[in-house]
């Protein structure tokens, strides 16, 4: 269900409503109904899930396992919507060539039903919530024909980090997940997007030890490069303005006031008191 929702000034943004939460509206996505098919999606062993909050780097680390995986620098334009579970229909990734590399926003609990049992890889995916925010603002400013939302930065800030918006809180979003990570058999791989700016080979080293991928370090390199900021941002033409922004850590310095700043030490405090994550929001 199409809803409006205001922030502090009362601007409005146009969101979807589904089962109690909320997704951003993209009606051309939505005919096939890929969030109530969702559970009964077929899942094979060696699928690759990214999943992260938005605005963490996900099309960045998809990227990076696109061409980890297969081994070599092909520039076929493929998009990450496709392989975007909440919003492609299964027939869009169901007959790629193993191993599909998928993604989402969604919670570990709202993934198919057969993930539990064929325990395919995750790869899961952080960013300091104060640039994740700013990001997250200016996505949705340059989306005027989906949220059709016109709103202040300074009456965003709240209600975005009080879940009000697509995909709810943040904060129940890690929270939910760093208790998943207890639990569940599934592997997952915590990658952290501050770690992947101050060195993403070593990220990639990493990754690739997890995925069970074994690559020269010159490709990885190689890879590393391909996936630059600035190379991204010239590939990518049709996300170009949207998706590639800036790209750094620290951005939020230039928009969050020092009250807004010292609001969110405090509710950051109180919602993550029982959870020990820690994240960096400089990089010396
Ligand atoms: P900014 O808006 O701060 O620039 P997602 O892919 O989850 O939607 O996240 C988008 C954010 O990741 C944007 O942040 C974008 O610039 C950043 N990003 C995308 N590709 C990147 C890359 N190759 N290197 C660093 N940051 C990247």
């Amino acid at each position: 269900m199409e809803i409006r929702v205001a922030d502090d000034g009362g601007d409005e943004m146009t969101l979807l409503s589904y089962n109690g939460r909320k997704y951003s509206f993209w009606p051309e996505a939505l005919q096939s109904n890929p969030l109530e098919r969702l559970p009964s999606v077929e899942i094979r062993p060696d699928d690759i899930i990214i999943c992260a909050f938005p605005k963490s780097g996900t099309h960045w680390v998809w990227e990076i396992v696109r061409l980890l995986v297969a081994g070599q620098l092909d520039r076929d334009e493929v998009s990450k919507g496709s392989n975007m579970m909440e919003f492609a229909s299964e027939e869009e990734y169901k007959d790629l060539p193993s191993p599909r590399i998928l993604n989402t926003h969604l919670l570990f609990s709202q993934l198919p039903e057969q993930v539990k049992v064929k325990k395919p890889k995750i790869l899961y995916l952080t960013r300091n919530p104060k640039d994740m925010t700013v990001s997250f603002y200016n996505f949705v400013m340059k989306l005027p024909m989906y949220y059709k939302y016109t709103g202040e930065w300074n009456n965003f800030v709240r209600p975005s980090l009080e879940g009000k918006f697509d995909y709810g809180s943040w904060f129940d979003y890690v929270k939910d997940w760093e208790e998943v990570k207890k639990t569940t058999d599934v592997p997952i791989m915590t990658l952290n997007y501050e770690d992947m700016k101050e060195d993403v080979f070593r990220e990639m080293k990493k990754m690739q030890d997890f995925l069970g991928v074994k690559r020269s370090d010159e490709f990885v390199k190689e890879v590393c490069d391909h996936c630059s900021f600035t190379s991204m941002k010239k590939v990518k033409a049709d996300m170009a303005n949207i998706v590639y922004r800036k790209g750094e850590v620290g951005d939020w310095k230039n928009w969050f006031t020092v009250a807004q700043n010292e609001w969110f030490d405090q509710i950051y405090e109180q919602k993550m008191k029982d959870c020990p994550l820690e994240f960096r929001y400089t990089l010396k």
